[in-house]
C-alpha cells in the first residue's frame, strides 16, 4: 500500500498509556461448573486484573458458534454462545469493567463466518440465491490430463489441506482460507460490507471500546484467484502470497475505517500478518498534516513470531534476528504510528518455551517481560503469561484439540511423517499450549473450575499458579506488577524514543528509551549463559528494577562492578538528562 505521511501530530491517546491483557474466555475462569470458562468468570476476575494494573482487555470470541475453531467460526455475531453466558452478562461485564477503569475490546472476525451462519446457509442453497455472491464460489476447473485436481486453484488453507470445499448440491466450490467450516466472505460485494458495518455499529453502541480485528490482512484475494507457482507439482501450495496483504486491500480497509470505525472514539488493533514495517503507515499511521491517518491504531505484526510456520521445527532462538525485527518496527513507527507489543497470544506456544528456557522459568519469564514490555508501544499480556505458564508436554496425537493441529497431523501423516515426529513438532508449536486452563491455585482443576475442564490441564499448576505467586514477593506475577507500575508512572517510558544498544551482541538485548528529560536503559540477557556487557554501566544512572532475587538460581549479582550479566537477567536503569 502506498500512503504519504509527513509531520504527524502527536497526541497521547488513552490507549497509548494502557496495559492490555488478552482473555481466551473458554480457559479463563468457570463460574457455573460446566468446565468451560464464561463471561461471569471474567467479571469475577476483574479485581485481579485491576490489581495487576490492567486497563484494557481484549476478549477472544464469545459469540454463537459451532466451535470448529473455538469461536472464530461465528454463526451469529449478535448472540452469545450459551457456554459463555448471555448478552446481559456481556452488558454487565462492560459496566463492571468500566467502573474499574478497564476498557474492553472484542474480537471482530470478518474475513469469514461459520458455514452455519444464516448468510452462508442461504448462500449455499444455489447459484441463484441472493446471498450466493456473499461468499467466494467458483466452478471446478476443467479437468485436463496435467491437472492434479479440479479445484478452482491450488491454494492450501492456512489450516492445511485444500482451501476449497466442494458443495455437491450447488455443484461449485467455496473458498475457505481457514477451516472448511469458515467460508470466506466476499469483500467485493457492497452488501456484505453494509451488513458487517451494521453489526459493528450495534456492538459499539453497546459501549465497548473497540476491536481486535481478526485475520484482516486476508480479506483481499489476488484478482482472478490464480493458482500459485507450483514447481514441485504439489496438490496444494502452502503460500499466503495471493491472499495476504495483496494489492487492492487498502480500498476495503479505508472503507471499513470510514464507515464502521470513524464515527466512534475507539481503539482498533488489526491482526496484520504479512504487513512489514516498511508498509506499516497506511495500517497504523497517525494523523498527518492533511488529516490523513492509517486504518488502525495499532497492528499485531507477525515478523518476530513464526505463526503458521507450523511445519518447521524451532531449533534455536536467533536473538539478533529478533532484535533486528523489533528495532525495525520501533524505528519505522517513531513519531508516526504506534506499536502493539506482544510475545504471546492464543495462537502461539508459550514464550518461555519458544524464546527462553523452561528450566529457568522465573529468570526467563522476567527477562522476556522486561525486554518487550518497556519498548515503545502498548504492551499486551496473554492470560497466564504473567505467572510464567509454560507449554504442556502432550504424549499422544489424539490429545490435540485445535482444528489446525488436527489438519496438520493428517497432512504430515500423508507425507509419511511418524507419529513421534509429529508429536515432537506439535509439542513445540501447537496453539493448544496457550489454550489450556488458567492456573489460579493448586487446588483441584487449578481453581479454574470445580469439574474437569473442557481441555486438559497442565499438571504443573501445582507449582505455577496465581495464589502461590501472590504470596511470593519475588514471583513472576509481582515482577509484572512492578513493570506495569513503572511504565504507568513514567511518561518517558510511554513517549521516549527507542534506541538499540549493542546491536550485534548475540546474547544481550539492550536498548534505551530517551525523552527530553530522562534516559532509561533496559539491559536483558536473553541467553542461558552469562555474558559480559560492553557498556559503561556507571553512566546509565540508577538501577531501579532487576530480576535478581535471593532465591533464584543466579547468585545475587554484582553486575555493576563485574559487568557480567547472568543468564536471563534484566536490569532497568534511569537517569535525568
Ligand atoms: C486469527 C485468530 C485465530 C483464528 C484465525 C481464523 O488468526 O487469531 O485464532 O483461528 O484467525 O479466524
Ligand atoms: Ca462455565
Amino acid at each position: 500500500m502506498k500512503y504519504p505521511h509527513h509531520n504527524p501530530l502527536k497526541s497521547l491517546h488513552w490507549w497509548k498509556k494502557a496495559t492490555a491483557y488478552q482473555i481466551y474466555p473458554r480457559s479463563f475462569y468457570d463460574t457455573n461448573q460446566d468446565g468451560i470458562g464464561d463471561i461471569p468468570g471474567i467479571i469475577e476476575k476483574l479485581d485481579y486484573l485491576r490489581d495487576l494494573g490492567i486497563d484494557l482487555l481484549w476478549i477472544c470470541p464469545f459469540y454463537q458458534s459451532p466451535n470448529d475453531d473455538n469461536g472464530y467460526d461465528i454463526s451469529d455475531y449478535q448472540a452469545i454462545h450459551p457456554d459463555f453466558g448471555t448478552l446481559s452478562d456481556v452488558d454487565n461485564l462492560i459496566s463492571a469493567a468500566h467502573q474499574r477503569g478497564i476498557r474492553i475490546i472484542l474480537d471482530l472476525v470478518i474475513n469469514h463466518t461459520s458455514d452455519e451462519h444464516p448468510w452462508f446457509i442461504e448462500s449455499r442453497k444455489g447459484k441463484e440465491n441472493p446471498k450466493r455472491d456473499w461468499y467466494i464460489w467458483r466452478d471446478a476447473a476443467p479437468a485436463t490430463p496435467q491437472k492434479i485436481t479440479d479445484e478452482p486453484n491450488n491454494w492450501e488453507s492456512i489450516f492445511h489441506g485444500s482451501a476449497w470445499e466442494y458443495d455437491a448440491h450447488s455443484e461449485q466450490y467455496y473458498l475457505h482460507l481457514f477451516s472448511k467450516k469458515q467460508p470466506d466472505l466476499n469483500w467485493e460485494n457492497p452488501e456484505v460490507k453494509q451488513a458487517l458495518y451494521g453489526m459493528i455499529h450495534w456492538w459499539l453502541e453497546r459501549g465497548i471500546d473497540g476491536f481486535r480485528v481478526d485475520a484482516i490482512s486476508h480479506i483481499q484475494k489476488k484478482h482472478g484467484l490464480p493458482s500459485l507457482p507450483n514447481p514441485n507439482k504439489q496438490k496444494h501450495v502452502s503460500s499466503f502470497e495471493y491472499h495476504m496483504n495483496v494489492e487492492g486491500i487498502e480500498k476495503h480497509l479505508f472503507d471499513l475505517k470510514e464507515n464502521a470505525f470513524s464515527p466512534f472514539d475507539i481503539v482498533t488493533v488489526g491482526e496484520a500478518n504479512g504487513v512489514s514495517a516498511e508498509d506499516a503507515l497506511p495500517w497504523v499511521g497517525e494523523e498527518d498534516e492533511q488529516g490523513k491517518s492509517g486504518v488502525f491504531n495499532m497492528v499485531f505484526q507477525f515478523e518476530h513470531m513464526t505463526l503458521w510456520a507450523e511445519e518447521e521445527n524451532r531449533d534455536s532462538f536467533n536473538l539478533i534476528e529478533f532484535k533486528t525485527i523489533l528495532t525495525r518496527w520501533q524505528n519505522a513507527l517513531e513519531g508516526k504510528g504506534w506499536n502493539a507489543l506482544y510475545l504471546e497470544n492464543h495462537d502461539q506456544a508459550r514464550s518461555i518455551n519458544t524464546f527462553a528456557d523452561k528450566t529457568q522459568a522465573y529468570e526467563s519469564a522476567t527477562a522476556l517481560a522486561a525486554c518487550y514490555f518497556l519498548m515503545k508501544g502498548t504492551p499486551f499480556i496473554y492470560q497466564g503469561q504473567e505467572i510464567g505458564m509454560t507449554n504442556h508436554q502432550f504424549t499422544s496425537l489424539n490429545e490435540f484439540n485445535d482444528v489446525s493441529a488436527n489438519n496438520l497431523i493428517k497432512k504430515l501423516k500423508e507425507k509419511g511423517k511418524t507419529d513421534a515426529q509429529i508429536l515432537h513438532l506439535l509439542n513445540q508449536v501447537s496453539r493448544d499450549h496457550s489454550r489450556l486452563p488458567m492456573h489460579w491455585n493448586d487446588q483441584a482443576y487449578a481453581g479454574f473450575s470445580t469439574v474437569s475442564p473442557w481441555i486438559r490441564l497442565n499438571p504443573n499448576y501445582l507449582e505455577i499458579n496465581v495464589a502461590q505467586q501472590q504470596k511470593d514477593p519475588d514471583s513472576i506475577l509481582n515482577f509484572y506488577k512492578k513493570l506495569i507500575r513503572l511504565r504507568k508512572s513514567n511518561l518517558s517510558l510511554i513517549e521516549g524514543r527507542y534506541q538499540l544498544m549493542l546491536d550485534d551482541d548475540p546474547q544481550i538485548y539492550a536498548y534505551q528509551r530517551i525523552s527530553s528529560d530522562m534516559t532509561w536503559s533496559i539491559i536483558t540477557n536473553l541467553s542461558g549463559r552469562e555474558s559480559k556487557v560492553d557498556l559503561d554501566l556507571s553512566s546509565l544512572g540508577e538501577c531501579v528494577l532487576n530480576n535478581q532475587t535471593t532465591n533464584n538460581k543466579n547468585k545475587k549479582s554484582d553486575f555493576l562492578t563485574s559487568k557480567i550479566a547472568p543468564a536471563y537477567c534484566a536490569y532497568v536503569f534511569v537517569k535525568k538528562n
